[in-house]
């Protein structure tokens, strides 16, 4: 073998045991139930959770534990059905008054052409939703979903792919996620989303991948000292912006499968604008 084959090798199966260290991981090791318990249900040896809605209820679970930076993942494959109205999502946030939240929210729709939204809340402020259409169908399989977060940039990626980026741009007056977060994921009905066709349901989501690469936090708020440490892989400088290969794969995502853009929506973009894109 030569180097190059060597070392693509090596990484290959680096990252094929990690994706299965998290995969072997069970959910009650990492996870409790939010709400909704009667509508979720252990699969697998307990490696996998299907969570359900209802007219009754949704349902939803969360991590034992808070973070402060880290490179958090979830395989998911969403309901198969109309899912007008149903909001499936994974997500991080603190629990504060003024909280910090980072999301992935899967937009249910008639056919199964979920529109992704991802947002940013900082200090208790949203209204920076992106979305996209994805390039599979999220029904049939399961998908891995990622949100990298770091002194430097949160990115969320599709199966590897960046699909969104939002810098630190702290120097220029923007707010940043600086308080430490919960992971959850959860499964309701949004009344901006449509009427849910009832009689669809139940609808049914299922999780799997219940390792969590982060940095443990319990304070509110971390100011990133010890969680911004470079023993922690994802603080190394390769996670601090996205190379040229995902670079070029995060424009083609925004140039093909682009839909909305708080960014694009307004006469004068916010001043975060330029550096996310
Ligand atoms: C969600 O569905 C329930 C019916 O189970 C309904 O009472 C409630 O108003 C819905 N919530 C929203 C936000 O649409
Ligand atoms: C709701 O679902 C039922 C059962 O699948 C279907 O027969 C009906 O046409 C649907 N209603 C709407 C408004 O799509
Ligand atoms: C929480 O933050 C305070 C003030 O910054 C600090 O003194 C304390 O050691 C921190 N506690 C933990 C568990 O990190």
């Amino acid at each position: 073998m030569d180097s190059l084959v060597l070392c693509l090798f090596v990484t290959l199966l680096a990252a094929v045991g990690h994706a299965s260290a998290a995969e072997d991981v069970p959910w009650s090791q990492n996870y409790v139930i939010l709400y909704g318990q009667e509508h979720t249900q252990l699969l697998n040896q307990g490696k996998e959770i299907q969570i359900s809605m209802d007219q009754s209820s949704g349902s939803g679970f969360r991590s034992l534990k808070t973070y402060g930076s880290g490179f958090f993942g979830m395989r998911m494959k969403l309901p198969n059905k109309d899912t007008t109205g149903i909001i499936t999502s994974f997500y991080l946030r603190s629990h504060t008054t003024k909280h910090d939240e980072l999301d992935f929210e899967f937009l249910g729709s008639k056919t199964q052409q979920y529109l992704l939204q991802t947002n940013v809340f900082t200090n208790g402020q949203g209204f920076r939703e992106q979305r996209i259409s994805l390039w599979f169908d999220p029904t049939t399989d399961f998908h891995n979903y990622q949100i990298l977060w770091n002194q430097h940039q949160v990115v969320w990626f599709v199966d590897d792919t960046p699909i969104r980026v939002f810098k630190n741009n702290n120097k220029i007056g923007v707010g940043y996620p600086a308080q430490s977060m919960q992971i959850e994921a959860t499964i309701w009905n949004g009344s901006w989303a449509g009427e849910p066709n009832w009689s669809q349901a139940p609808f049914q989501a299922y999780y799997r991948g219940f390792g969590i690469d982060g940095c443990l936090a319990q304070n509110h708020t971390i100011g990133f000292s010890e969680c911004s440490s470079p023993t922690y892989s994802w603080n190394g400088v390769k996670y601090w912006r996205l190379d040229r290969k995902q670079q070029s794969a995060y424009e083609d995502v925004r140039n093909k499968y682009l839909v909305y853009d708080y960014c694009l929506a307004r006469f004068k973009p916010p001043p975060e604008c330029p550096s996310n894109q």
